[in-house]
Parts: C-alpha cells; sequence; structure tokens
C-alpha cells in the first residue's frame, strides 16, 4: 500500500497536518515524545480502516476532525462530526455504497485488512517481534493470513458444514434403503407364504356345480310338492265319491230294514193299539209289499251301486298309490335338493378361501413389485449420498490445512526463509540465519500446523528467546523485510510504503549502521518513513525528507 499525501485535522494531537511522501527513499520523522509523530502512521490505519493500530480513537472529544489519505492513486477520507458519527469516502471508487461496514468491506477487498498491513507495513517498537516472538501455531495463522489463504477458512468451514449434512444424508439414505430392504424380505416371505396356502387349499371337488343346478333341483322339488298336493286332492275326491256310494247303499239299506222291522210289527200285533181292531190282511199285504220294494230296491241299489262302490274303491287305492309314489318321489328330490345345495354352499366356501388367497397374494406380488423398485431408487439415493459425501471429503482435505494450503504455505515459507536470510545478512552478518519449517505438533488430542523458526548463530542454542535484544531486533528487521516482500508478492502489489516507528531504537552503532544499510536497500525500492529518536540512526541515514514534528 503506497501513500502518497496524508491529509489529519484535528486529529489526535495535530490540529492540522498535511504529509506528501516520495515514491521511494527514506523520510525521517523526529520530534519529542507526544509530539505526534506515530499519529502519521495511525492516521492511515484511522483513514483507510477507521481504528488505529494501538485500538485507541484518535479522534478528539467534541470536535470536528477527519484523516485522509492518497493510497496507490487513490483517496479514501475518514470524517468524524463533533457529535462522534464518522463517515468514509472513497470517491476514487466510484462505487456509492450503503452502509458505512459495505464501503469497509470494499476498501479491505481493495487493500486487505488492518492487522496484515500492521504486521506487513508496519513495524513499531512494540510489534516488532510479532512474527519471531509469536508461537509456532500463532505464526502459521499470520502467514496464513498473510497470503491470504484465510478465505481458505471460510470456504473449508461450509465445505465441513456440507459434509456433516452429506453424511448425515449419507446415513439417512442407508437407514432407507436397509428398511426397504427388510420390508422387501418380508414381502416376498408373504408371497411365499400365500403361494403355499393357495396350493394346500383342497381342490374344490363340486367346481362345476352352480346356482342354476339348485335352482333346478329346486324347482323338480317344487313340481312333485305340486303334483302331491294334486294327488291328495284327487284322493280326497275319491274318498268323498267312495263315501256317497255307501252312503246311498246304507240309506237302501236302512229303509229295506226299516220296512222289514214295520212289517213283523204289523204281524206280532194282530190287533191295532189304537181302536183294538184286528190288522187287516189288506195292511199286512201293503206292508208285505212295502217291505219287499224296500228290499228289492235295496238290492237294485246294490246291485247297481256296486260296481261304482268297486271302482270308487279301486280308485281311491289308485289315488293312495299315486300319492305314496309321489310322495317318495318327492322326497328323494328334497333330500336331492339339500345335497345340492349344501355342496354348492361348500364349493362356494372354497372357491371365496382360494380368491382370499389369490387376492392376498396378488396384493403381496404387487408391495413386492412397489418395493422392488423402492429398493433400487433407494440404493441410487444412497449412491449418489456416498458420491456427495466422497467428493466433499476430497473437497474438504483440498481446502484443509494439509491440503492446497499447506502446498502454497510450503513453498511461501522457503521464499520467506530465504529472503530473511538475504536481509539478515544484511544486518547481522552471516553469523546469524534462520531456518522455517512448516510441521504439525500434538495439540489437546488432535493436532495443529505450526511454522517454527529456528534460529542459528544466536542464543546459544536457545534460538530466538536465548538471542540478544540487539540480536532479536536484527532478526525481527530480516523478518519485518522478508514478510513485506512475500505481502507484497501475495498480493500482487507493488511493494508500498513502509513506516519503521522506533523500531531500531535499542540498536547499538554496529546495528545502526547495518539497518542504515539495508534501510537504503529497501528504499531502492519503495519509501520508508522512519520514526526515531535515536539520533546514530538518525544521522546515519540520508532521508529523502525530513519532517520534524512539534
Ligand atoms: N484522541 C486523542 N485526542 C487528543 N489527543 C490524543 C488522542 N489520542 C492521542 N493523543 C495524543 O496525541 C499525541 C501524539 O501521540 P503520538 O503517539 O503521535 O506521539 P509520538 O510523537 O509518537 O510520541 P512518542 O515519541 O512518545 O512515541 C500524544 O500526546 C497523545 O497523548
Ligand atoms: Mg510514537
Amino acid at each position: 500500500m503506497r501513500v502518497s499525501k496524508l491529509a489529519l485535522r484535528g486529529f489526535m494531537s495535530h490540529d492540522q497536518m498535511d504529509v506528501e511522501l516520495p515514491d521511494r527513499g527514506v523520510v525521517l520523522v523526529t520530534g519529542p515524545n507526544g509530539a505526534g509523530k506515530s499519529s502519521i502512521v495511525e492516521g492511515v490505519a484511522a483513514a483507510v480502516w477507521g481504528k488505529t493500530t494501538r485500538g485507541a480513537s484518535p479522534w478528539r472529544d467534541g470536535e470536528k476532525g477527519s484523516a485522509a489519505v492518497e493510497v496507490d492513486e487513490e483517496r479514501v477520507e475518514r470524517t468524524r462530526s463533533p457529535a462522534g458519527r464518522t463517515k468514509v469516502a472513497w470517491p476514487t471508487s466510484g462505487a456509492k455504497y450503503d452502509t458505512a461496514r459495505a464501503a469497509q468491506t470494499a476498501i479491505d477487498a481493495r487493500w486487505g485488512d488492518l492487522a496484515t498491513w500492521q504486521r506487513t507495513s508496519v513495524f513499531s517498537a512494540s510489534d516488532a517481534s510479532t512474527f519471531t516472538g509469536a508461537t509456532d501455531a500463532e505464526r502459521k495463522r499470520m502467514l496464513e493470513r498473510l497470503l491470504g489463504l484465510g478465505r481458505f477458512d471460510a470456504a473449508h468451514k461450509a465445505v465441513r458444514a456440507d459434509l456433516r449434512t452429506a453424511q448425515a444424508d449419507a446415513r439417512d439414505a442407508e437407514r432407507a434403503h436397509e428398511a426397504t430392504l427388510a420390508r422387501l424380505q418380508s414381502a416376498k416371505d408373504a408371497v411365499t407364504a400365500r403361494a403355499e396356502a393357495l396350493a394346500a387349499l383342497a381342490p374344490p371337488g363340486d367346481a362345476g356345480l352352480t346356482d342354476a343346478d339348485a335352482d333346478d333341483a329346486d324347482a323338480a322339488l317344487a313340481a312333485l310338492d305340486a303334483e302331491v298336493r294334486r294327488a291328495k286332492t284327487e284322493l280326497r275326491d275319491a274318498e268323498r265319491a267312495q263315501a256317497e256310494v255307501e252312503r246311498k247303499l246304507a240309506a237302501a239299506a236302512d229303509k229295506a230294514r226299516d220296512a222289514q222291522r214295520a212289517l213283523k210289527r204289523l204281524e206280532s200285533m194282530g190287533e191295532c193299539p189304537t181302536c183294538q181292531q184286528p190288522i187287516s190282511e189288506h195292511r199286512l199285504d201293503a206292508a208285505r209289499a212295502a217291505a219287499a220294494y224296500a228290499i228289492d230296491a235295496a238290492d237294485a241299489c246294490e246291485a247297481a251301486e256296486g260296481d261304482a262302490l268297486a271302482a270308487a274303491r279301486a280308485d281311491v287305492e289308485d289315488c293312495e298309490d299315486t300319492l305314496a309314489a309321489l310322495q317318495r318321489k318327492a322326497n328323494a328330490a328334497r333330500a336331492a335338493a339339500a345335497d345340492i345345495a349344501a355342496r354348492l354352499q361348500a364349493a362356494k366356501r372354497a372357491a371365496g378361501a382360494a380368491d382370499q388367497q389369490r387376492a392376498g397374494l396378488a396384493a403381496a406380488q404387487r408391495e413386492v413389485a412397489a418395493l422392488t423398485a423402492r429398493s433400487l431408487t433407494d440404493a441410487k439415493t444412497r449412491e449418489e449420498a456416498a458420491e456427495e459425501v466422497a467428493l466433499l471429503e476430497a473437497t474438504e482435505g483440498v481446502l484443509g490445512t494439509r491440503g492446497v494450503r499447506a502446498t502454497v504455505t510450503a513453498s511461501a515459507l522457503s521464499g520467506l526463509e530465504a529472503v530473511a536470510n538475504h536481509w539478515l545478512g544484511r544486518v547481522a552478518g552471516d553469523r546469524i540465519t534462520v531456518t522455517l519449517g512448516a510441521s504439525t505438533a500434538l495439540k489437546g488430542g488432535g493436532t495443529t500446523d505450526t511454522i517454527d523458526l529456528v534460529v542459528h548463530g544466536a542464543g546459544g542454542g536457545n534460538g530466538y528467546r536465548g538471542a540478544s535484544a540487539g540480536e532479536r531486533r536484527r532478526i525481527d528487521v530480516a523478518m519485518l523485510f522478508a514478510l513485506a516482500e512475500t505481502a507484497s508478492a501475495a498480493a500482487g502489489r507493488d511493494p508500498g510504503t513502509l513506516w519503521v516507528d522506533e523500531a531500531f531504537d535499542s540498536l547499538d552503532t554496529d546495528g545502526v549502521a547495518a539497518v542504515c544499510a539495508a534501510l537504503a536497500e529497501v528504499a531502492a525500492e519503495r519509501c520508508v518513513v522512519v520514526i526515531t529518536h535515536n539520533h546514530d540512526l538518525a544521522d546515519s541515514l540520508s532521508p529523502v525528507q525530513h519532517i520534524r514534528v512539534g
């Protein structure tokens, strides 16, 4: 991030401060404590990110203020009202943003975040050892952020969430498939059981028997019953005719008997009981004639009706025979009809049971077909879910810390190490060198990727922490220069302005000389703003510009 102009109004200790910076060369900033030297660095941070590197507000209470920078040929201005409202303007972007947050997101996308700028472009006494003094794991995170690998975190997180969902889906699909297979197996068992039950059914013996047969038998029986009724009527008629003939014969016989009895009484009386006159012969003759007539009439009747009686009796017998024969036939027909009805009933029951089994078998077969289709769909879903899981696992692996990031980090590390050793050669001679290596450390039951920094030639075998303050500062300087170059290269930007705020003040004369030489080298390519109280350093530098504050 190359800063060419800075204008501060009502900002920290500055009522008004305007700075113009060259593209390259050393710019020296000197002044007493509290004069407002570091405020220049804070001005850049406040204008671009609305924050300061020290974390405190740079605005004066109840006063209007502003910080404007020209950076990489663009202008960004932050203003602050007396009421405390801040606004950001980035007119050169040509874009309109609805909220300050949206504008800030766009600014961050353009120049990266404050932390990265601070780490790669600002070198102050307090954060000189940010990288070197960090833990191995912090260093790894810092380098990843520096290289812009942080965006892998979001993608990695999203993929891991997707993977968890896909794994749950895959488990569901697996369970669904297993459940369908279990149901399919029971449906197949049901088909077998139904088929066996159907085969086990007794073959219907009277399969040909129909309702018509039963109707015919009933009709035959009804016809016979009608004939029986008719025969009974005929028998009754014959019996009546016989009785009539017998009544006639009995009446004639009665008359003859009465006439003979009357004659006998007359003959036995001798005289009339009323008039005591002897019974006359004439009267006796008349009685005899009447008796003879009655006997003749009875005989004639017997002669006349004898055949009729015989015929009537024969008729009655015939009728009785006919009726008996018909009743036998009717009984046989009733038994036959009952037998047909019973057999038909049994045949119907057997057919009903078979139909039921067949319907059950068909339903079970349909169930098998449906579940077979379902199991195929389930298997496909399961396969797709497994493929999704495999794909996401692969993606997770690529985006994970051991994937492409590890490759990028590893190649960046060797570059960083080479550049750091180049600068170490400048500021510490060939005595001190560093080795940077990525490794995986065991931590809390899991593993953490780290970047270890091994210092050779200082610290008596205890590395950076064992080194003297001056040595540590030289290592810090070398690392800072290396990080600044690596960050610029990773961002694809020209090296920007480098801000050095009292970072070299603890160096001895040799150190100052070495750092000045290194700074001169760096300043050949970029502008280096050096804020210092160190007179040696101030005198040793050949600044292209000297800003005196206060
Ligand atoms: N919000 C603020 N309002 C007014 N003054 C502030 C505000 N914040 C900081 N200051 C003051 O601004 C002054 C300049 O601070 P700055 O850090 O720039 O000093 P410096 O020149 O770098 O000093 P040193 O040499 O001690 O580092 C300090 O006196 C500080 O207390
Ligand atoms: Mg300061």
